[in-house]
């Protein structure tokens, strides 16, 4: 018997969001659909958004399933999190902040909160005409377990947000290395490479708070560089932008929005804020980022 939250009970027992959302002609509004999961493997999800087209703010959702318990829970839990919140915004909401607004989930179940936020994902994709396979595959698309069909980038991703330690813990947010187990050694290897990743991390940004040395012209221009390619890119490029770094004038970093970051002045706005933010943590807080025009 599972050791289930009040909160994922009462979710489960009495769920509001349950259902289909389908265009109804509304003006100015536009439904976006995401699905994760196979009846084959046991849980499946297909997430209906209600968007409205002038800010990409969720009016409302839905969510069918076929799972357990906490699956509904999660779906549930989910859906409360994102409605009113802009698609933008949505993307940020992770795994754990799924599994936190439950009170926690078991963790062989934690795969069921993993699943709505791929929903999620795979639902704004879908809206914003980019293929998924484009995301999944990005920049470490590597099999690594091929009876899950899960990427490196996707074990990388859950082991990064979730601080997972060991093999068997990925099995219970992806399912990775809960078939033949031929994969194990490799997702310990993932782990092992993540890890000294967040831990050069931390020791960086320890130095650079104990530091009070500033950075010389050429320090800080590499810097910029490093947090744009390293930082930003891949997150721009998943949603089929780029941006590229055109010149620095002290404090005052001027870049080229490309793709489907600079087709709109509304997205060109929010990534110019977004890039802004990243730089000021990373770099100064007095940063300014301006977006020219080629
Ligand atoms: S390859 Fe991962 S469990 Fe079989």
């Amino acid at each position: 018997m599972w050791d289930y939250t009040d909160k994922v009970l009462e979710l489960f027992y009495n769920p509001k969001n349950q259902g289909v959302l389908e265009e109804t002609g509304e003006e100015g509004v536009r439904i976006a659909t995401g699905e994760v999961g196979s009846i084959a493997c046991g849980d499946a999800l297909r997430l209906h958004l209600k968007v409205k087209e002038d800010n990409d703010r969720i009016l409302d959702a839905r969510f069918q399933t076929f799972g357990c318990t906490s699956a509904i829970a999660s779906s549930e839990a989910l859906v409360e999190l994102i409605k009113g919140l802009t698609l933008d915004e949505a993307l940020k909401v992770s795994n754990k902040e799924i599994a936190e607004y439950l009170g926690g989930l078991p963790e062989a179940k934690m795969h069921c909160s993993v699943m709505g936020q791929e929903a999620l994902e795979a639902a704004i994709y879908n809206y914003r005409g980019i293929p998924l396979a484009s995301h999944e595959d990005d920049d470490e698309g590597t099999l690594i377990c091929t009876c899950f069909g899960i990427s490196e980038a996707k074990i990388r991703r859950v082991i990064r947000e979730n601080n997972l330690l060991a093999a068997e813990e990925v099995t219970n947010y992806v399912k990775a290395g809960g078939g033949c187990g031929s994969c194990l050694a490799k997702i310990d290897d993932l782990i092992t490479s993540v890890q000294q990743e967040v831990a050069s991390a931390a020791k960086a940004s320890t130095n650079g708070h104990q530091s009070q040395k500033p950075l010389n012209p050429v320090q800080k221009i590499a810097l910029i560089q490093k947090v744009l390619d390293e930082e930003v890119r891949p997150v721009l490029i998943a949603d089929g932008g780029d941006v590229e770094l055109y010149d620095i004038e002290g404090d005052r970093i001027k870049v080229l929005l490309q793709g489907a970051c600079g087709s709109c002045s509304s997205s060109m706005a929010t990534l110019k804020h977004a890039i802004e933010a990243r730089l000021r943590d990373r770099v100064s807080k007095d940063i300014v980022v301006e977006a020219v025009s080629p």
